[in-house]
């Protein structure tokens, strides 16, 4: 087809006050992007594994794995134009391959279940933030005092477990009614409000005198001390943050119209993305060099900064509080993402209504939940493999659901699609197109399983590394 019959067939798009189709499609796919792995984890993670050489390889991962996969799962899902196991086991069928491709549709439903139930826990601690910083409790207050709050808070399993409940059921209202689309359009202030106070907490972080130091953490890489269980992480982490290799993005590429380019899109959300969890990095390491914490403290570490900071900025009781409510609405954008692709298989599957499925679905999301609620109280010493209940659920799903996901939508996206039907959807054969396939037929793939292999040290060391 050429472009000008891909115009003509494409849904018109009204010029003025009205969403184009593709700002529709990029406001979906940040709002599901920009979430708490940017302003929660990216800066946590970051952290424990050491800082500079973890961002940089985290990076790569970013532009060199993740752009990739993203552009995959658009053009698979604007190709198949229904739901991702739809889709992949019509395309599979339609390249000559198999419908059994479908599956890789179950593996994302499994997924976002299981993401959702950390996510939703943490999000409870936002909404629990929210009301603390409106009742004033981080005004004037110390190091020693927020980390006190965050400790009694995360140790109190009832407290958190009525604020992961709230935030269950404001997700299972919101999915069950469909009504994703008001959601959707509250990114076009939500993410630019983030933006700009994540520039005001930098300016007061900048005036702390420690912004050096914390850029340096940020930005300056040491090789020598990363290891290659680091490595999956920050793998791990540019899945999770970009919300690739679970179908989401591949049902949001369903709706896009045939003209759009499928490459600026993915770049505008991969850059918004970026952007916004290197700005929170920079913000909360100044913050940790600046008050003498422990960059590596784990999940606490922005609930701690953060609230920090605002308690002692004028007006810090305004800012903290719209801060945690934006992060609220940043965190709810991405969860309704996480739970519609199991949404959408129960309704087909076992001919349900939205709202039985979502309460259905809701509820087991919620009833997993506890056991991250558990993680940092009441089961807090029960370790396995990667320690609590919740690291273990964050690393399958991270670091190895989403990255392997990313394995079969690249294989399917370069080697059992023809070149045609890609060439078709990323808008001819052109420069841009022969590096997209040669990052995804090769580079993505042949890394991830490298890294797994590497993690998990079935791969011998060359000398010297
Ligand atoms: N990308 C979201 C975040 O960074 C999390 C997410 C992962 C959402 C996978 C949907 C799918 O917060």
């Amino acid at each position: 087809m050429t472009k000008e019959e891909a115009a003509k067939k494409a849904p018109r798009i009204s010029l003025h006050g009205h969403w184009s189709s593709r700002m529709a499609f990029v406001l979906a796919v940040t709002g599901s992007a920009v979430g708490l792995g940017n302003v929660w984890k990216f800066p946590y993670i970051t952290g424990e594994n050491g800082g500079g050489a973890f961002v940089v390889v985290y990076l790569f991962c970013v532009f060199l794995i993740g752009m990739p996969v993203m552009m995959s799962e658009v053009l698979i899902g604007r190709r198949g134009r229904r739901n991702p196991v739809a889709t992949m086991s019509l395309l599979g069928e339609e390249e000559g391959s198999s419908r059994r491709w479908g599956l890789l549709g179950s593996l994302g439903v499994i997924a976002g279940i299981l993401i959702l139930s950390y996510y939703s826990v943490i999000a409870g601690w936002t909404l629990a933030y929210t009301y603390k910083s409106a009742a004033g409790n981080f005004a004037g207050g110390s190091a020693a005092d927020i980390t006190a709050i965050f400790d009694t808070f995360t140790g109190n399993w009832l407290e958190v477990g009525v604020a992961h409940t709230v935030f269950m059921a404001l997700n299972i209202v919101v999915v069950a009614r469909g009504v994703e689309r008001g959601l959707e359009q509250a990114v076009r202030f939500m993410v630019p409000a983030l933006f700009v106070l994540m520039l005001i907490l930098l300016g007061y972080s900048i005036n702390s005198g420690h912004f050096a130091e914390g850029a340096a953490f940020l930005l300056t890489p040491n090789f020598a001390a990363l290891t290659w269980d680091s490595v999956l992480v920050a793998m791990g982490q540019a899945f999770f943050t970009l919300s690739i290799g679970m179908g989401a993005v591949m049902a949001y590429g369903a709706y896009l119209p045939a003209e759009t380019s499928i490459t600026g899109a993915s770049a505008s959300v991969v850059i918004a993305d970026t952007t916004i969890s290197m700005l929170s990095g920079l913000v909360v390491f100044t913050l940790v060099f600046a008050n003498g914490l422990n960059p590596g403290q784990g999940p606490g570490l922005v609930f701690v900064t953060l609230p920090l900071a605002f308690g002692q900025m004028a007006g810090g009781t305004f800012f903290a509080t719209v801060f945690f409510v934006l992060l609220i609405f940043a965190a709810w954008t991405s969860a309704i993402g996480l739970m519609e692709p199991a949404v959408a298989w129960v309704v087909e599957r076992f001919h349900k209504t939205r709202v039985q499925a979502a309460t259905m679905v809701g509820s087991l999301i919620w009833a997993l939940g506890f056991g991250t609620v558990f993680s940092f109280n009441v089961l807090a010493d029960v370790r396995f493999l990667k320690g609590t209940i919740f690291e273990n659920v964050d690393h399958l799903t991270s670091n190895i659901m989403l990255p392997l996901g990313g394995v079969f939508i690249t294989v399917f996206a370069g080697w059992v699609m023809c070149r045609n039907s890609t060439a078709d959807e990323l808008g001819g054969a052109g420069p841009t197109y022969s590096l997209w396939r040669f990052l995804a037929r090769y580079l993505a793939p042949i890394a991830i399983i490298f890294v797994f292999l590497k993690a998990v040290g079935l791969l011998p060391d060359l000398a010297g590394s």
